[in-house]
């Protein structure tokens, strides 16, 4: 997938209304934690959208991408929002983990954010396997992709940026603890965008 093309085409991809947010960080906060979520990683960052919604709340956010023109746009946008002291977006290949950049944010979050991601991935366990081992105690991943139950009949497209259902879930019970299917919303014939959240194991 050639991200830059698609960003340089001025794709956007769905995010979440401000209210589903509100609603999402008060439950993670109560169902979780004592106290309020101040730190977030989202890897896979795209253009930004969700890490500038999460600073204008007061949190702090560091997001990770591998697309430089993504991050250029990112970074624009937290600016125009008035938001550049609380993110910072930094280039990476999310399944490599180099120089420790990752890991050492993943370590310093209360909440981990994989949003339309994971299906782009070579290697989906080994890269979720390498969230739970680096995220602190009691951190959260939210993870959020399209699934199918069956590949047949999709197309190429909706198969190329969907997971099978199954599997994915099975993936996070093994990985992770405290498994939770939040929402799950018809996306197409045959393809759910589902959101999960899980916790440190
Ligand atoms: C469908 S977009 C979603 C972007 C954003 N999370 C959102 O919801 O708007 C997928 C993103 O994953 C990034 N990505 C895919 N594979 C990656 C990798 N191996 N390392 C870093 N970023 C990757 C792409 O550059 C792209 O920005």
């Amino acid at each position: 997938m050639d991200w830059n093309t698609t960003y340089s085409k001025g794709r956007k991809y769905p995010q979440f209304s401000d209210v589903f947010l509100d609603e999402l960080l008060a439950l993670l906060s109560k169902r979780y934690h004592s106290s309020n979520i101040g730190r977030v990683v989202d890897i896979g960052c795209g253009r930004g959208e969700l890490a500038i919604q999460l600073a204008k709340r007061g949190i702090k956010v560091t997001g990770f991408d591998s697309s430089e023109k993504a991050l250029e746009l990112a970074r624009a946008n937290a600016v125009e929002a008035n938001v550049d002291n609380f993110v910072q977006f930094i280039k990476a290949d999310i399944e490599k983990f180099e120089d420790n950049k990752l890991e050492k944010e993943i370590a310093r979050a209360q909440l981990v954010i994989c949003k339309l991601v994971i299906a782009f991935l070579n290697d989906r366990v080994s890269f979720l396997k390498k969230i739970n081992l680096n995220m602190r105690d009691k951190a959260l991943l939210l993870l959020q992709t399209p699934v199918f139950l069956d590949k047949k009949g999709l197309t190429n497209h909706l198969s190329s940026i969907s997971v099978p259902k199954n599997k994915i879930e099975n993936e996070l019970k093994e990985i992770f603890s405290n498994f939770s299917l939040l929402k799950e919303e018809l996306m197409a014939e045959g393809v759910f965008l589902n959101t999960y959240v899980v916790k440190k194991n």
